[in-house]
């Protein structure tokens, strides 16, 4: 990592990479560059999020440009740029067009931030985080891909209310990939070092599980455009934080997987320590035949599109 104050770029100014900045200059983690296709739209935030520091107390340089040049160097880049969904649609609906932004953006990172530890947040999450690594053919603890914190948060909040709690005190765990085939893991998820199987009934934890898969879908439908953002762009800047402070937080996240979980070849949620190399470790949870089957499943299924969809 470089000396000095620390620089974070942020790919796509939209509502994700904007909340994410405006987070990461809450946490005075090092100076920010958001960069989107829209020059203005991006330097119309930074501009206005720079103001914002008097009164939030934060400081650091908040930058907008829509050239790679301004990127340089940066020690960590979260990549938000994309289409989001609108009502209707699946995160695969967005492969194609999302594919291309991500080719460009890889090809800008690769060239100006060449050690950068990259953070995927684009959708379909788990694809496109296999696809930055191809593009920028970075080590694969380099690139990790946001999703895991989310959904899990998502299964917190959805726990902390039936269990009567607070929600620092329920940690949630949910695996596989970012979308319909998502494992939720009720065996792991606490409140206060308590499995919720024994807080809870089973009826209760399936529709906590069901809920936490199709909680991206919910936000959709009642936005009614666009997906949602403050808990994505939370979570990403939680991750960047992880890496620029060498924090290594245990967390969910899409990581490549060279046979753990009797997987090779993909990027897929599972828990991994999250330091300023990246992708640090791999944790290898003891898991039922059912959890274990609904986690190949859930790979095998991104797989499949990775063959058929983005020929890899
Ligand atoms: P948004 O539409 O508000 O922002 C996307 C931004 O990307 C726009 O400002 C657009 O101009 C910019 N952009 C498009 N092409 C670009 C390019 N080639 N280079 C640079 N910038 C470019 O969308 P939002 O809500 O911020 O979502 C962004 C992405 O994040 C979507 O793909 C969405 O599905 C995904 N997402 C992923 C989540 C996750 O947990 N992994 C959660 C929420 C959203
Ligand atoms: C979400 O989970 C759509 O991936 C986005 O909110």
């Amino acid at each position: 990592m470089s000396r000095g104050r620390r620089k974070i770029a942020v790919i796509g100014a939209g509502n994700v990479g904007a909340t994410c900045a405006f987070v990461l200059a809450q946490k005075k983690l090092g100076d920010i560059v958001m960069l989107d296709i829209y020059e203005g739209f991006a330097k119309g935030k930074a501009l206005d999020m720079s103001q914002d520091g008097q009164v939030l107390n934060y400081d650091g340089n908040i930058t907008g440009t829509a050239n790679y040049e301004d990127i340089a160097d940066s020690d960590v880049v979260v990549v938000t740029s994309g289409f989001p969904r609108q009502p209707g649609m699946s995160r695969e609906d967005l492969i194609g067009k999302n594919a291309e932004i991500i080719k460009q953006v890889g090809e800008g990172i690769k060239q100006y931030a060449p050690n950068s530890i990259v953070i995927m947040v684009t959708n379909p999450l788990d694809l496109m985080t296999y696809h930055m690594w191809k593009v920028t053919g970075f080590p694969k603890e380099r690139i990790i891909g946001q999703a895991g914190v989310l959904d899990s948060a998502r299964m917190t909040h959805f726990v902390a209310k039936e269990v009567g709690c607070n929600e620092e005190d329920v940690q949630a765990m949910v695996l596989g990939g970012h979308g319909d085939t998502m494992v939720p893991l009720p065996r792991y998820t606490t409140c206060g070092g308590i499995p919720i199987t024994q807080l809870l009934d089973e009826e209760t934890i399936d529709a906590i599980s069901k809920r936490t898969a199709g909680g991206g879908g919910e936000i959709v439908k009642l936005l009614e455009r666009g997906s949602a953002f403050y808990a994505p762009g939370s979570a990403a800047a939680i991750m960047a934080e992880s890496v620029l402070n060498d924090r290594k937080r245990l967390i969910p996240a899409s990581a490549y997987l060279d046979g753990e979980y009797g997987l090779k070849d993909i990027f897929i949620g599972v828990p991994i320590i999250l330091g300023a190399n990246g992708t640090e470790k791999i944790i290898q949870l003891e898991l039922t035949e059912e959890e274990l089957s609904s986690l190949q499943g859930s790979a095998n299924f991104y797989k499949s599109q990775l063959t058929d969809i983005l020929g890899y």
